[in-house]
């Protein structure tokens, strides 16, 4: 039994997608969870200075005292995941491309067409598709990378027609010529717009990694028997910019009111 919390972190407010189901899956657990929204969309940056970010909120969540690290970002699980085990090497860390790998190679076959969506970092390092050619080689997976969601999911920007139109200026010709018939959400945010793309392509089967991620914690922490016991200490979500629009999501996603979030600012740079 381990009772310390777990550390949850993305570039910004992406990662809360993964919350709800790891408090239904996990109702024991504890989090503490890091969204670096004063520098978040990390998706377009140069590599350094993704790795570089990605340190401090890692050095901060071990200060923090974290049985475990999970990744809830597609961009820094692509890039950072190896060095931050080297820098950690006794806490488990636990990226999200891989459980969202396994689930495309166990649910597709040969004739499946499947289509990735994430930003330029994660689309430029190929993790996902050498991930997925690793578990099942040969099925067909084409990439593109879709910059301007995550910028407009921060903002807020979801149940209209300004993201309706961005995600048919991406998605139109990429859904159509390469014939796809699963998406995978490679990008925390995405789940925050998958109804907007279910609604424009009904025929769509989604890979929602933010689901998946939440399986493999279980899993760890069963198999390190690393499982809490039932305790009552709250969990806390900490920000680098605690904006209005910050908070007004969080309490959408999390289903949840103000009074009752433990929300503090900790800005990385100070
Ligand atoms: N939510 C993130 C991801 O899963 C990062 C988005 C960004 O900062 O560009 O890739």
């Amino acid at each position: 039994m381990d009772n310390r919390p777990i550390g949850v972190f993305d570039s910004g407010l992406g990662g809360l997608t993964c919350i709800p189901n790891l408090f239904r899956q996990l109702p024991e657990e504890r989090v503490i969870y890091f969204g670096d929204t004063a520098r978040t969309p990390y998706g377009s940056k140069a590599v350094s200075t993704v790795k570089a970010y990605t340190n401090q909120i890692a050095d901060f969540l071990a200060a923090q005292n974290v049985k475990m690290m999970v990744i809830a970002c597609n961009t820094i699980s692509s890039t950072c995941l190896p060095d931050l085990r080297k820098r950690f090497p006794d806490i488990p860390i636990l990226g999200i491309i891989e459980p969202a790998a396994c689930r495309v190679a166990e649910s597709c076959n040969m004739e499946s067409r499947i289509g990735i969506i994430a930003t330029k970092v994660t689309i430029a390092s190929g993790v996902y598709t050498a991930s997925i050619e690793a578990m099942h080689p040969g099925l067909s997976v084409f990439c593109k990378a879709t910059p301007a969601f995550v910028p407009l999911i921060e903002e807020g920007i979801i149940d209209n027609e300004i993201m309706d139109l961005t995600i048919r200026y991406y998605m139109d010709d990429f859904v159509k010529e390469n014939r796809l018939d699963t998406l995978v959400l490679g990008c925390t945010h995405y789940p925050l717009i998958r109804k907007n793309i279910l609604k424009i392509y009904p025929q769509l089967k989604i890979v929602n990694p933010s689901y998946e991620i939440v399986e493999k914690v279980k899993q760890v922490l069963q198999d390190e028997r690393m499982l809490a016991e039932r305790n009552d200490r709250e969990n806390i979500f900490y920000a680098s910019d605690l904006s209005e629009n910050f908070v007004n999501m969080i309490q959408n996603i999390l289903d949840t009111e103000k009074s009752d979030l433990i929300l503090k600012f900790k800005n990385l740079d100070l």
